[in-house]
């Protein structure tokens, strides 16, 4: 079936992050359409390894860390209730686990900066001895020091999560197109009025771009969106028997293991643009690190490889809200390491600004990278 002609909002892209906003807006009864240029979760979204943990990936140091660890925790209590509606309205089952995380340390200097985020943290986080934690986890290495055990962050099936939230937009109106390509955004004077397709124009009230890493690319010509690919390889082995019951992280190595019976190893950080390939050096290191916190993953199976791209901002805070000077037009981008964490946030975020209810998250607004006019002031 072919898009409709106009929509209260046009959502440009088909990750996590466009299928959340068409959810939460769809829910309200708002019309949407949904553009997809290639398959839904075929880019950053399709690749994670589907990690809830906010307290393992802020950065206590700077003051966005703070923020982001605000909104991370705040998005991890709405997963529960989240996955469950999803689940009941759209059949997809997105797989969420509430494993609980270890983060271990290799020796005394990192079991002492561990030590120090537990008490920065607080909030349930408890240190365990070499012992108590190969008695919580036995396939840890008898060489780690230690790690610190963070019972309430979870995983997710990320694919199953971006199909869910697309069956489910669907089923309360929304129209989800894959393989529908926008070529430019439609523009009459200072607002834009939807996009062109190769099928036409389409119109709305309210675009919202959640574009990831190509965000940029289509808003050619805006305010400057600063958002820029990151390459993050995974690999997939089958689980050592037992199997880890929770995620294991050591270093910047992350073991997350599936109910399908495989671990998912991830992920490197790369920045050589819009490369996506699997490269020998990427599953060297993988391998060789999720060996060392789990001597048994050097003879598991291996399943496959992939590598998606992230989109990353200067200051891994996410771009959400009105793009500044153009009337009509939102963004959804860049939420670099935590899409998948941080699509409900961003979905309630849209929705209430699209709604009118004038509220956002004044760190996520795209205004703070926009630079005085050189006749300004
Ligand atoms: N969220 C983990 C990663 O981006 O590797």
């Amino acid at each position: 079936m072919a898009p409709p002609r106009t929509s209260d909002v046009l959502v440009v892209g088909g990750g996590v992050i466009g299928c959340a906003v068409a959810w939460f807006l769809a829910r309200e009864g708002v019309a949407v359409t949904l553009l997809e240029r290639g398959e839904i979760a075929g880019q950053a979204s399709g690749a994670a390894a589907g990690m809830l943990a906010p307290l393992a990936e802020a950065d206590l140091g700077t003051p966005t860390g703070r923020v982001f660890l605000r909104w991370g925790r705040h998005s991890l209590e709405r997963f529960p209730g989240l996955v469950e509606e999803l689940g009941e309205s759209s059949g997809v089952d997105p797989e969420f686990r509430p494993s609980g995380l270890l983060r271990v340390a290799g020796d005394e200097a990192a079991a002492a900066v561990l030590r120090e985020r537990a008490a920065a943290l607080g909030e349930g986080l408890v240190w365990l001895d070499r012992e108590e934690a190969r008695l919580l986890e036995p396939q840890l290495s008898p060489e780690v020091a230690g790690a610190l055990h963070s019972p309430r962050e979870c995983h997710v099936r990320s694919p199953l999560l971006v199909r869910a939230y697309a069956q489910a937009a669907a089923r309360h109106g929304a129209h989800i197109e894959a393989g529908a390509p926008v070529m430019a955004l439609a523009r009459e004077r200072a607002r834009v009025v939807g996009v062109e397709t190769p099928a036409g124009r389409l119109t709305a009230e309210h675009v919202v771009l959640c574009t990831g890493s190509w965000t940029p690319s289509l808003a050619a010509g805006l305010p400057e969106l600063p958002v820029a690919p990151v390459r993050g390889q995974i690999v997939s082995l089958d689980a050592p028997d037992p199997p880890p019951a929770r995620i294991l992280w050591g270093g910047s190595t992350y073991v997350v293991p599936k109910p399908d019976g495989s671990v998912v190893v991830g992920a490197t950080e790369e920045h050589v643009g819009f490369d996506r390939r699997v490269t020998a050096e990427g599953v060297r290191s993988l391998l060789a690190e999720a060996a060392r916190w789990v001597p048994a993953l050097a003879d598991a199976s291996f399943r496959s490889a992939w590598a998606g791209l992230r989109p990353e901002t200067p200051d891994h805070l996410p771009l959400v809200g009105p793009v500044p000077t153009v009337d009509g037009l939102l963004v959804a981008a860049g939420h670099f390491r935590n899409g998948v964490l941080l699509s409900p946030a961003t979905g309630e975020i849209v929705r209430d600004a699209v709604l009118g209810k004038g509220w956002a998250e004044p760190a996520f607004l795209p205004e703070r990278w926009m630079r005085p006019s050189p006749s300004a002031g």
